[in-house]
């Protein structure tokens, strides 16, 4: 039986020094995405954006991390990943103003229990914690390539996943029916299932990995996720009341601290090697795929949720030549 408490985890090994590489981490107005930017910048990165929806908190974050960091380079960028048009106006920007990018940490996500549909049509979890991560990758791939052609070293997107993407929905409690799309699936009032929804959300970034490792070559970029565990961060705070103070009784006993839930990111993100690419990580190891994806149900997903989504991208983005079909 899995032991209450989660295993104690170690910081990055001495001697990482990422000087002279340029790294985004989204939602680092808070928990988790400003540890990391704190480490990245502890590991000497030259310069991290701080890619938030709320630009007082992003500027907040800046601020404290210069206080301790005077000498660093530290951007604030407006990111809201509930619409395709922040995406765009983020990538579009960052591209002007940077010529390298070597670490895209795709951080930002929500677990929300209230059916919210963003402006983008899409029910508001798979928005943001799925859909805008995708357009995000494909609209920065081309400048990773190219910093990682330029440096001779594989460039990173590491994204922050859960592994409570095992509790999903489609095993059990809302199975795609006949005829239904998977992106229709999510979008429809019928098959939301409120408690399952943000493990639904975290499923489908495991599912498009899974599909991409084997398209996308880890030469020049690698890119996985990662679960820290239980976290204390502020994530809890959409709960009801009556399940909010047992949670955070439960949280108080076993979660782990941001700066702890950072050292597994930035493990992912600059230890882990081209193994873990297209992997899951559990803390710090690879994990075999959860039973629903080993399942027929959770393989057929798998490919709809690929063809769907190029289709998806190809209205909003330049497909790369790698990206075919299944
Ligand atoms: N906490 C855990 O136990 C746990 C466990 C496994 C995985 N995770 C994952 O860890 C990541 C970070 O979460 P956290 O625990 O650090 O919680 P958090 O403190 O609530 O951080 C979430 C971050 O995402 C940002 N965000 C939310 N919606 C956004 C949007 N539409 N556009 C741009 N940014 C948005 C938030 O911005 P605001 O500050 O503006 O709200 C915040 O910066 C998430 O992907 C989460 O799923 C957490």
């Amino acid at each position: 039986m899995p032991s209450f408490f989660q295993p104690p985890v170690t910081p990055l090994p001495n001697g990482v020094n990422l000087h002279g590489q340029t790294a985004i981490v989204t939602g680092a107005s808070s928990g988790i995405g400003v540890e990391i930017a704190r480490q990245l910048l502890e590991v000497k990165a030259s310069t991290v954006i701080l890619a938030v929806r709320n630009l007082t908190k992003g500027e907040a974050v800046r601020r404290s991390l210069l206080a301790a960091k005077p000498e660093a380079v530290i951007k604030v960028m407006k990111l809201d990943t509930e619409d395709y048009k922040s995406v765009q106006n983020f990538t579009k920007t960052f591209r002007a103003e940077h010529s390298e990018l070597h670490l895209l940490m795709l951080n930002a996500g929500i677990g929300t229990l209230k059916r919210e549909m963003t402006p983008t049509g899409h029910e508001k979890n798979v928005q943001v914690n799925y859909l805008s991560n995708v357009l995000l990758m494909l609209e920065l791939l081309p400048l990773l390539n190219s910093t990682a052609d330029k440096t001779g070293a594989r460039a990173r997107v590491t994204w922050t996943g859960s592994r409570f993407h095992g509790a999903t929905a489609l095993a059990n409690k809302a199975p795609l029916q006949s005829g239904e799309t998977v992106l229709g699936h999510f979008d429809s009032e019928e098959s939301f299932v409120a408690f399952a929804r943000y493990a639904d959300s975290k499923l489908l970034c495991v599912l498009f990995l899974y599909e991409m490792r084997k398209h996308l070559a880890s030469d020049k970029v690698i890119v996985n996720t990662f679960c820290p565990g239980m976290v204390n961060s502020g994530m809890s705070d959409v709960l009801p009341i009556y399940l909010r103070l047992p949670m955070n009784a439960i949280k108080a006993l076993r979660a782990r601290s941001p700066e702890k839930a950072a050292w597994i990111a930035l493990n992912a993100a600059i230890v882990a090697g081209p193994e873990s690419h297209g992997e899951f990580l559990g803390d710090k190891a690879i994990v075999e795929p959860v039973a629903y994806i080993k399942s027929a149900d959770g393989q057929k997903v798998q490919k709809m949720l690929w063809n769907e989504t190029i289709d998806e991208m190809s209205r909003l983005t330049t497909i790369p030549a790698w990206i075919s079909k299944v």
